[in-house]
């Protein structure tokens, strides 16, 4: 029997901001899904504060993926699986750039897989490009007006040099 329901993944995170390696894990995952939703996490329990608000980062996204005709972003306040399930989602999709991120993973995939077991945590490689490539390692270098240009989109390069950037 052919099951026709949409394959639906949500690619979670804090997205503080959204970075072109969070971009290329997002495009590849809806290039394989039949749709993708991007969860932003209201406020992340295991980091402090955020720097841009769940609506700014939000907005950072729709704006870099508004080509995208099977991708939407929304906000969540709840467990991640739940946030799956609401979605009819299956599949958590996630970037894996070094073995420094498998530890976090492992976890994190393993503690998914507790609260349910029928959603699926898909790993995908990061490109070689992207591998070194955070949102923590841009905020940092935005502090010290070093040029993000080449590794968040435009409106998330001026809106890090509005808030961070010495004068
Ligand atoms: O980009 P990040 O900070 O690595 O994303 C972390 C995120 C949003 C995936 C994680 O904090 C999360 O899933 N938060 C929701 C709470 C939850 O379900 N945690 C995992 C099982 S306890």
């Amino acid at each position: 029997m052919t099951d026709n329901t949409p394959k639906v993944a949500v690619c979670p995170g804090s997205y503080d901001p959204v970075t072109n390696g969070h971009l290329d894990i997002i495009t590849r995952a809806s290039r394989t899904f039949d749709k993708v939703v991007v969860g932003v996490v209201n406020q992340p329990i295991r980091k402090k504060k955020t720097l841009f608000s769940a609506e700014e980062r939000i907005a950072f996204i729709e704006d870099a993926t508004s080509h995208l005709g099977n991708v939407e972003v929304q906000a969540f306040y709840t467990l991640l699986v739940e946030f799956a399930r609401d979605n009819g989602a299956r599949a958590i999709v996630k970037g894996l750039r070094a073995i420094s991120d498998f530890e976090y993973e492992n976890e994190m995939a393993q503690l998914n897989s507790k609260l349910d077991s029928e959603i699926e945590s898909i790993y995908v490689f990061a490109r070689p490009e992207y591998s070194f490539l955070s949102s923590t390692g841009v905020k940092e270098m935005a502090t010290f007006n070093g040029d993000v240009s080449d590794l968040v989109p435009a409106p998330v390069a001026a809106a890090l040099a509005d808030r961070l950037g010495r004068s």
